[in-house]
């Protein structure tokens, strides 16, 4: 694993025995400084370098000491995407994966001495996450980071909505898994996008009917004769068609066929056809990876063109650079996904993501 590792002064001799550890277990160290136990370096300096080298995904995870370990978790949590534990124990770090996921330990130099900081480190490197209820409190401070930072760079409001039921989880991470074959694959994408239209239309319209149950009359809820349209971007998109209008026959279904320039990542455009009246329609665009967003904010900005005006997006996985470019293009626009991950790699796919959704519902892979 690559692993980066950055102190103050307070923190350096600790430091330099932790690297001693991971040397011997085998990583890959990123030495951000300090370079000497005298120096005057200042634990937000290197901090925030750690904190985003870790968040950004340039190296797997970070470690952070000061003296008290306190200024380096107050700095590393400020960074997007970095989630700092100050552990004093082994339980603290076990249970700062486990439950927390964090992705950078930080240790007190002044606090915890060299061979119980030994044993955190290796317990916390050895330690994975756990999912359950567990992932989805993680997934609530994921979402409020990308509503947050949405707002703040005044992007729009970022109307991202994480839909992290149980069912959906599982299914995605037969979906991520390299060796799913294509037919199980194509299964489960239309389970997942069947399982997420019940949050999607969750704000549709009712009204009261009058019913005759075999026991006595009473009143029931009918779709306010709500008309949908869903909008799969070729191709990928095609493969959630079948699971969302097998729950909504009526909805009429349109299509947008945008491809990624696999040199310059940029959306090139090759078909729209909607049905005639989708400016009375609520639309659901499908586009399963929202990966840098410019294909989806492509596709919006087509269907805009044509009319569209009540528009959402839905996607199985979306990257924060994705979330933030539709955001900050269609701000009125909700995107609902099943997962938000960490970043996009050199090559515009997300990390961990699943590969090219489109190759693997094609088998063209
Ligand atoms: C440096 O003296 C000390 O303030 C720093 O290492 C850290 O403990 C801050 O939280």
């Amino acid at each position: 694993m690559r692993i980066s590792i950055g102190s103050d002064h307070a923190g350096f001799n600790l430091k330099e025995e932790i690297k001693a550890l991971l040397a011997e277990m085998g990583h890959e160290i990123d030495d951000a400084g300090a370079r000497s136990a005298q120096a005057h370096d200042d634990y937000p300096d290197v901090g925030i370098e750690v904190a985003q080298k870790t968040a950004s995904g340039e190296v797997e995870r970070g470690i952070l000491i000061c003296g008290t370990g306190i200024g380096m978790s107050i700095t590393a949590n400020k960074v997007k995407g970095a989630y700092a534990a100050l552990c004093h124990d082994e339980f603290t770090a076990r249970l700062s994966r486990e439950h927390n996921n964090a992705n950078i330990l930080v240790l007190g130099g002044r606090t915890t001495g060299p061979d119980i900081a030994r044993a955190i480190t290796r317990t916390w490197l050895e330690t994975g996450p756990q999912g359950d209820r567990h992932l989805t409190r993680r997934h609530k401070i994921i979402e409020y980071e990308s509503r947050a930072s949405a707002e703040e760079e005044e992007n729009g409001s970022g109307r991202l909505k994480i839909i992290d039921h149980p069912l959906i989880q599982h299914k995605l991470a037969i979906v991520r898994d390299k060796n799913t074959n294509v037919k199980d694959f194509r299964d489960l994408v239309q389970e997942i996008a069947g399982l997420m239209v019940y949050e999607i239309s969750r704000n549709l319209p009712l009204e009261k009917i009058d019913i005759q149950t075999p026991i006595r009359m009473t009143t029931g809820f009918s779709l306010a004769g709500k008309k949908l349209a869903v909008v799969p971007v070729l191709r990928a998109g095609l493969g959630m068609v079948e699971g969302i209008v097998r729950l909504i026959p009526n909805a009429k279904v349109g299509h947008v066929g945008a491809y990624r320039d696999p040199n310059t990542l940029s959306p090139v455009d090759y078909y729209c056809k909607l049905p005639t009246d989708i400016s009375e329609r609520d639309i659901f665009v499908l586009d399963p990876m929202l990966a840098t967003g410019g294909t989806a904010s492509y596709a919006i900005a087509d269907i805009k063109k044509k009319g569209g005006r009540r528009i959402s997006l839905v996607s199985l996985i979306a990257a924060p650079e994705g979330v933030k470019k539709v955001s900050s293009e269609h701000p009125e626009v909700d995107i609902f996904t099943a997962a938000l991950d960490t970043c996009l790699n050199e090559h515009g796919y997300i990390v961990p993501g699943l590969g090219d959704a489109g190759d693997r519902l094609f088998g063209t892979q």
